[in-house]
């Protein structure tokens, strides 16, 4: 097994609590950093049908199964249930259509996307109102699609379901209406977007928290301006306390960011597209911070989203869109 560290989830499996991100990345990037990672001693890999990357990635994992070098137990693939197909007759041709795409038999981990559901036209395009809004679709049922999502498990298509970007509440009315308790809740989670409430729930009901945006995304913003959004996103790599402590480890500031997520006992998805980086941020296991560093950057938190959804323009009348966005547009 590759030098990596697990989370036990509340189903027995075995989560890496690295995994690589891979929202953000054309085909050929995602499949050089896709080698790269395996190479690297990565096993979790996180992707989505929104991504557009999931053929790409299984191009990689296929060349890796068929040449023997990773077995596929020894693989965590996470792939999601778009926002577009957030409804219980959906489930099961998406997922087969990622497990296609995936070149796979199962994925370890299935999720919804988003709370939320979102109608497109046949082109696949969004579905819009006259002042160019999204018109949400508003019979979203969570429990309902949750049915379907065990029904998944039962089959055999994956191992484990989870849920992502789900508040305390959403949280909370699904586990009172499941048989399968979500493995999972992966969220926006970093030293200056903490959620605590949330992530304290979540860990109390056996919920392990995936962080994404560990690293604060910095990507989005190419994202952002495409989408007219102005935002002045903080760079965490830049934060003083953030960089002492790099100094004093010998680790780089990503590194630092990564550990203490970790360290709370979270799971984290860094996407990085780049060689030295991604190595880099998969190499985490040689050094701890300490319980006073750790407090420090717990107590950095500014409530500040990154990835807040406003590039779905309207989604804000959805009544499961819940996040707050402190921006002006
Ligand atoms: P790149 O792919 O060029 O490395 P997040 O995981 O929080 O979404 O952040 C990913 C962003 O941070 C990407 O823009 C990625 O760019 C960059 N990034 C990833 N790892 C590192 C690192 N170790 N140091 C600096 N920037 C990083």
């Amino acid at each position: 097994m590759a030098n990596t560290q697990f989370l036990t989830l509340n189903n027995g499996e075995k989560m890496p609590i690295i995994g690589i991100g891979t929202w953000q990345a054309s085909d050929e990037e995602i499949e050089t950093a896709i080698d790269q990672a395996l190479e690297a001693g990565y096993r979790h890999i996180d992707t989505a049908p929104v991504y557009g990357n999931e053929q790409a990635i299984g191009r990689v994992l296929k060349r890796w199964l068929d040449a023997g070098k990773v077995k596929r137990e020894e693989l965590f693939i996470v792939t999601k249930l778009p926002p577009i197909a957030n409804r219980p007759h959906e489930v099961e041709p998406t997922i087969k259509k990622s497990l296609a795409d995936l070149q796979l038999d199962y994925v370890d981990m299935y999720l919804i996307h988003t709370p939320f559901t979102v109608f497109i036209n046949e082109d696949g395009s969004f579905k819009v109102d006259e002042e160019g809004l999204m018109i949400p679709d508003v019979s979203t049922d969570h429990a309902a699609t949750w049915l379907e999502m065990e029904k998944l498990v039962a089959n055999g298509l994956t191992k484990s379901i989870g849920i992502s970007n789900f508040s305390k509440e959403q949280v909370a009315r699904l586990l009172k209406n499941c048989k399968i308790p979500p493995a999972t809740n992966q969220i926006e989670h970093h030293v200056y977007l903490q959620q605590r409430d949330l992530v304290d729930f979540c860990k109390s009901k056996n919920v392990v928290i995936t962080a994404y945006a560990p690293l604060g995304s910095k990507g989005i913003a190419k994202f952002n301006a495409g989408a007219n959004l102005v935002r002045d996103l903080p760079d965490l790599m830049d934060i003083p306390e953030v960089k002492e402590m790099a100094a004093s480890h010998g680790k780089t500031p990503a590194q630092v960011l990564l550990r203490w997520i970790i360290e709370t006992g979270n799971v984290a998805i860094p996407k990085s597209t780049n060689p030295d980086r991604l190595k880099q941020n998969f190499n985490v296991f040689d050094f701890k911070l300490t319980e006073e560093e750790v407090a420090k950057l717990s107590a950095l938190d500014k409530n500040i989203r990154v990835c807040d959804f406003a590039f779905f323009h309207g989604i804000e009348r959805h009544p499961e869109f819940t996040f707050k966005n402190q921006y002006t547009n």
